[in-house]
């Protein structure tokens, strides 16, 4: 279609024989048609409305992201179809306009969107445009008419999105830095600690008598204690610090057990019952063997929590074409589907006691070995949690030929 076909019908319009009218409108048409494709086609949206602020035109972008039919949309105020867009004050500076918005409806969305005044460049001669020949035409002076205004809508979700998770990571390294200071500051009055019960225990040893058994006893429990947060931070301290994970090929069923037994005085105490029905032919996977035991440790603590007294976790391995899976499925009280939605936020926690940490660390370590992280449940109902972790290291899958 070539450019200035219009301006050269206009120019011609008091010639025209009464024959060549048709041929005009279906070449009219025919652009027009053309246009419109071309609009539905891109991405944008678009709308154009009158100085009145009537919608003459929007494409199909524009419907879409606004949840509007375009035949009742047009001839209607463009702000009476969007509710909360305040046309009046983005248009009286009279010049462009660009400004993000939040859409809520159909779709939570964000949107950039750009205004700009249409202006109609106005051939005036006082001859008139019947009598306006070629040689007129350059004759008149040119003036603009505002008619109206074209608003171009982009979707920037995903990039806010993007932004928004840029924003939690910084977050989260320094409240991890934060954190492994802290841990880094327990392990000195530990060690101190540590050595105090030695020394007691050497003076303990020259005692005679039940008091000295009694004493032995404690010292025992007290060292034990000790080692127990010594390791707990230890294994905090690797899980957080940012380094890649070190991978080694790894048994995971056996960092399951080891995990497992970790607990178990704890399991014993609060009468659970844990089912492992581990798959025995899984293959090694890469894995940092400390900082996954970090992760099973945090998810079965949560569910050895959300049990309290008497119940079931279920531990399973298994394995598809792609990925090992494991899951943990605890008899607790589940969680509503509210809080579902910020387990992973930092600090969250519904316990009194809680960090609100322990998901979040399993997260990034699941990630960080190429893996995903799952939960399910309903409140009352306990909770499913399965972690994926790829076992092959493939990047793409080849589909099936397609039939001839
Ligand atoms: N197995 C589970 N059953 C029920 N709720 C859970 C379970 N695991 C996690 N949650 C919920 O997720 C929250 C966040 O867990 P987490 O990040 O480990 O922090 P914390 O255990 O310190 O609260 C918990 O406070 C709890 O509400
Ligand atoms: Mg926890």
């Amino acid at each position: 279609m070539k450019a200035g076909f219009i301006d050269k019908l206009i120019g011609r319009l008091g010639r025209i024989e009464p024959q060549e009218v048709q041929n005009y409108f279906l070449r009219l048409a025919e652009e027009k048609g053309f246009l419109e494709t071309i609009f539905n086609a891109i991405q944008e949206g678009i709308i154009v409305t009158d100085s009145n602020g009537r919608i003459t035109y929007l494409n199909e972008a524009a419907c879409e992201l606004f949840g509007l039919q375009a035949e009742e949309s047009i001839g209607k105020r463009l702000d009476e179809r969007v509710r909360g867009l305040d046309w009046q004050s983005l248009t009286h500076s009279g010049g462009p306009v660009s400004r993000d918005m939040e859409i809520f409806y159909p779709q939570n969305r964000f949107i950039n969107f750009y205004i700009v005044p249409l202006v109609i460049e106005q051939r005036e001669s006082a001859a008139g445009v019947a009598d306006a020949g070629p040689r007129s035409a350059t004759a008149a002076t040119i003036s603009g008419e505002k008619v109206g205004h074209a608003m171009i809508l982009r979707d920037i979700t995903q990039s806010r999105r993007t932004e928004q998770e840029t924003i939690e990571t910084e977050r989260l390294n320094a409240l991890t830095l934060l954190a492994a200071g802290v841990a880094h500051e327990i392990g000195n009055p530990l060690n101190s600690l540590n050595i105090h019960f030695q020394l007691m225990q050497r003076q303990v040893a020259k005692l005679d008598g039940a008091p000295r058994a009694e004493l032995q006893e404690s010292i025992n429990v007290a060292r034990a204690e000790i080692n127990r947060l010594d390791s707990i931070v230890g294994q905090f301290l690797r899980a957080i610090r940012p380094t890649r994970p070190q991978l080694h090929p790894e048994n995971i069923n056996s960092v399951i057990d080891e995990t497992v037994r970790f607990f178990a005085s704890e399991i014993r105490d609060r009468d659970i019952v844990v089912e492992q029905e581990l798959r025995a032919d899984l293959p090694l996977l890469p894995i940092d063997r400390d900082q996954m035991k970090q992760a099973f440790y945090d998810v079965i603590k949560n569910s050895l929590e959300a049990i309290k007294r008497r119940g079931i976790l279920r531990i399973r391995s298994d394995m598809d074409e792609s990925h090992v899976l494991i899951t943990f499925t605890d008899t607790g009280g589940g969680i509503s589907a509210e809080n579902l939605s910020r387990v992973f936020e930092p600090y969250f926690t519904t316990k009194t006691s809680g960090t609100g940490l322990g998901l979040l660390i399993v997260r990034r370590i699941v990630r960080e070995h190429g893996g995903e992280l799952a939960i399910e449940s309903k409140e009352g109902k306990g909770l499913t949690l399965t972690i994926r972790l790829p076992h092959s290291d493939k990047r793409i899958r080849m589909l099936e030929a397609g039939a001839r």
